[in-house]
């Protein structure tokens, strides 16, 4: 017997079941005028050098802040800040500033110029390596120059975006690290 019962699925909604990375906050500045936005299209396609593929949809202000600026920080909010990351998606750029609107902390970075969130639990400092993807799909390809990272909890509670207004919250983890393979670890 298989072990579920299946229906037809629409394509477009197949998202939803492999979307699990966290939402992220991603702060970008250029010329002076600097903005956020949430995003959860995002995937790792190299770990070192630690390059991440982010859709940045173009009728999204931080598009044109980040392609001109060629820079960004990807920040890590947890369920604490479900609020924030739900209001930053629904609001444009370029006025009001959102670090104000939402009582955001804009911390300086090392190697960028645009800020950090300093209330979330991580910053990854990133400059854009490839723009070839841009025009067609919307896709960056950062690379992490620099990273920030909080020493505890080890695994913070973060939120990932399952569609239609949904988040996973980070649970349970388990270890299965004797059985890995020592590269895939
Ligand atoms: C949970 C969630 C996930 C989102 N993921 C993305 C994404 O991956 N890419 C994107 O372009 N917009 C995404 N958005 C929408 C942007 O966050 C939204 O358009 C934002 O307001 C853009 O701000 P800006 O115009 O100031 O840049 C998401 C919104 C939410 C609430």
């Amino acid at each position: 017997m298989p072990k579920h019962a299946k229906k037809d699925f629409p394509v477009t909604k197949v998202r939803r079941f492999i979307e699990p990375g966290p939402v992220v906050l991603v702060s970008s500045q250029y010329k002076g005028e600097r903005d956020i936005m949430t995003m959860g299209w995002h995937m790792i396609m190299e770990s070192s050098p630690s390059l991440i593929g982010c859709f940045i949809w173009d009728q999204n202000h931080s598009f044109n802040l980040i392609r001109r600026s060629k820079e960004c920080v990807i920040n890590l909010p947890t369920f604490d800040m479900v609020h924030t990351i739900i209001g930053i998606g629904n609001s444009h750029g370029p006025a009001p500033d959102k670090f104000a609107q939402f009582k955001l902390t804009a911390a300086p970075a090392s190697k960028v110029d645009a800020p950090l969130i300093a209330e979330c639990y991580a910053n990854f400092e990133c400059k854009l390596v490839d723009a070839s993807l841009i025009k067609r799909y919307c896709l960056f390809v950062f690379e992490v120059v620099k990273a920030h990272v909080a020493t505890t909890p080890r695994y913070p509670t973060t939120v990932h975006y399952r569609g239609d207004g949904v988040f996973m919250i980070a649970g349970r983890n388990v270890s299965y690290r004797k059985q890995f393979k020592r590269v895939n670890l």
